[in-house]
């Protein structure tokens, strides 16, 4: 299939409409068929749930050109699970996670022209999405809902390489109300938007959120999870309730124990440790790893020996590992690699 004339390169993180969407609708207790749109616009009543109490869910994921020219996505029955618990800690309807396996198969297949080549960094986003959709006045979930797919080209995460960052330790929680964290829902992303923007005109690129009872654990940033390594050269992250479960941090650490023969724990890490460690790096489908060089806790600053220049190297073994076997250069564990087609 012939490509769009797209400069993959040189495309940044924005929304650049593809050809196709997908939209299942929600009525009288059940999910329709679903089908595939070329319209992207959704026409609402003023009174939408989602407009009033923000009742609304996403996913993000990518897909890709491997090494031997398939179309794959990375574990999308992750993204299926972790996205039907986030719609049940909103009391929205499931929608099934076969069918949304299925429903971003067929969005990518319909934009195949949009998917970028292998070798040019840049990736075909996805974003599956479901919000209550009919009028509703007094707080109570909606009864109507409508899932979607929308795709937009994206560049490569870095760059001219993967510049180590810095981050501030916050004083803002990332999600709200407490405890809502570990969801993927529209209402935690609109409460990080003032701490980053806050942290971009102090100078840092991202915020470390602690944890809201203690303030003396380290959580996530606003759209990654943390990875650090000992000197030791142990793997360690941070565990708890109110942090996204990444799908990039639980295939690290696979890769970590299993192909590096690391070792690795997964426990409450305290902020006063994180002067000790070696390497910090945060994880997500955006960067994989994006390394982080300095972090500064009120004034006081944190630098990994790894320094700012580049990617500490059990960092680097992991980044080159897990996107070897995204790209299809290492072989890949049972399971993880979707072929579109
Ligand atoms: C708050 C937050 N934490 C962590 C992640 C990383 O998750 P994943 O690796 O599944 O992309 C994301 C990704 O969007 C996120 O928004």
């Amino acid at each position: 299939m012939e490509k769009k004339n797209i400069d993959w390169g040189s495309i940044g993180f924005g929304y650049i409409p593809t050809d196709y969407r997908y939209v299942a609708n929600f009525k009288d207790g059940k999910w329709d068929e679903g089908t595939l749109t070329t319209d992207p616009n959704v026409t609402l009543n003023e009174c939408a749930c989602v407009f009033q109490y923000a009742q609304t869910v996403f996913e993000g994921m990518k897909a890709y050109t491997t090494e031997d020219g398939h179309i794959v996505t990375f574990r999308p029955d992750l993204n299926a699970e972790r996205f039907a618990n986030s719609a049940r800690r909103l009391e929205m309807p499931v929608f099934p996670e076969d069918r949304f396996v299925d429903a971003v198969v067929q969005t990518i297949k319909a934009n195949e022209a949009y998917v970028p080549p292998y070798g040019s960094g840049a990736t075909l986003y996805v974003r599956p999405y479901m919000f209550g959709s009919n009028p509703v006045i007094g707080v109570k979930p909606a009864d109507e809902y409508q899932f979607r797919i929308l795709t937009t080209p994206v560049g490569p995460y870095f760059k001219g390489g993967a510049k180590p960052i810095t981050i501030r330790v916050t004083d803002f929680d990332r999600a709200a109300p407490h405890g809502t964290g570990h969801i993927k829902a529209g209402l935690n992303y609109a409460m990080s938007l003032h701490a980053i923007m806050d942290a971009h005109r102090q100078g840092y690129d991202e915020n470390m959120y602690l944890d809201s009872a203690t303030r003396t654990k380290v959580e996530e940033t606003g759209g990654a999870n943390f990875i650090f390594v000992t000197k030791d050269n142990t793997v360690v992250t941070p565990k708890s309730n109110s942090i996204l479960p990444s799908i990039t941090r639980r295939s690290l650490i696979y890769v970590a124990e299993h192909y590096l023969g690391l070792k690795v724990e997964e426990r409450e890490v305290y902020l006063d440790e994180v002067k000790d460690f070696a390497e910090c790096g945060l994880c997500g489908t955006a960067a994989v790893i994006s390394p982080v060089g300095k972090i500064v806790d009120h004034g006081k600053e944190i630098c990994f020996p790894s320094g700012m220049e580049e990617m500490g190297p059990t960092t680097k073994k992991l980044y080159e590992t897990l996107t070897g076997i995204q790209m299809g250069r290492i072989e890949a564990p049972e399971g993880w690699i979707k072929v579109i087609e």
